[in-house]
């Protein structure tokens, strides 16, 4: 399985942040320590900070470029770090039928990593044993806090 969350609970399940740089130093953590062939489903509302954790992790797999949320692109790919990176923003997506037309499923089943944005909307496309990251606010805790919960399966 993947990023050594389950067993042995290298990482904390649950991570505070408290700024975008945060979100982005544990998407870099995570990100270090991929392996090949993980799909990780970002949850969050619009503006939780799951590009903020994408940007970070692509860091932490040394992909030179920084990675954006280019409007109409459903998804893009990053070579040149450890491991290819496809990065998915499924927000526009109006059918869970047009990733077929990108050939979803040789990214999701390749020797790259995902991560995906919306994964909702890809509905039962997206493979059930993927890591879930939750991303949300906590009004109570202030404008930049984050609670990331990270829930991987048990495999
Ligand atoms: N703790 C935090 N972690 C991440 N982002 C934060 C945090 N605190 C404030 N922010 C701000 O929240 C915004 C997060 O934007 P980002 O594009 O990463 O969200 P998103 O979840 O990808 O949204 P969308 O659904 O629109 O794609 C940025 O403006 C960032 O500065
Ligand atoms: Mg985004």
């Amino acid at each position: 399985m993947v990023l050594k969350l389950s067993g042995k609970r290298r990482y904390p399940l649950v991570k505070e942040s408290f700024s975008e740089k945060d979100t982005e130093n544990f998407g870099e953590e995570l990100g270090k320590n991929a392996v090949p062939g993980t799909v990780i489903c970002l949850n969050g509302d619009l503006g939780a900070g799951k590009t903020a954790f994408s940007r970070g992790f692509a860091r932490g797999l040394e992909i030179p470029e920084p990675v954006t949320s280019p409007t109409f692109v459903i998804m893009q790919a990053y070579s040149g770090g450890r491991l290819p990176l496809y990065h998915f923003d499924l927000y526009r997506l109006e059918d869970p039928d047009e990733l077929y037309d990108i050939g979803y499923d040789e990214y999701f089943s390749g020797d790259g990593v995902c991560l995906v944005e919306w994964p909702e909307r890809g509905e039962d496309l997206i493979p059930d044993d993927a890591i879930v990251i939750n991303i949300q606010r906590d009004d109570g805790k202030g404008f930049d806090y984050r609670k990331i919960e990270v829930d991987c399966p048990d495999k």
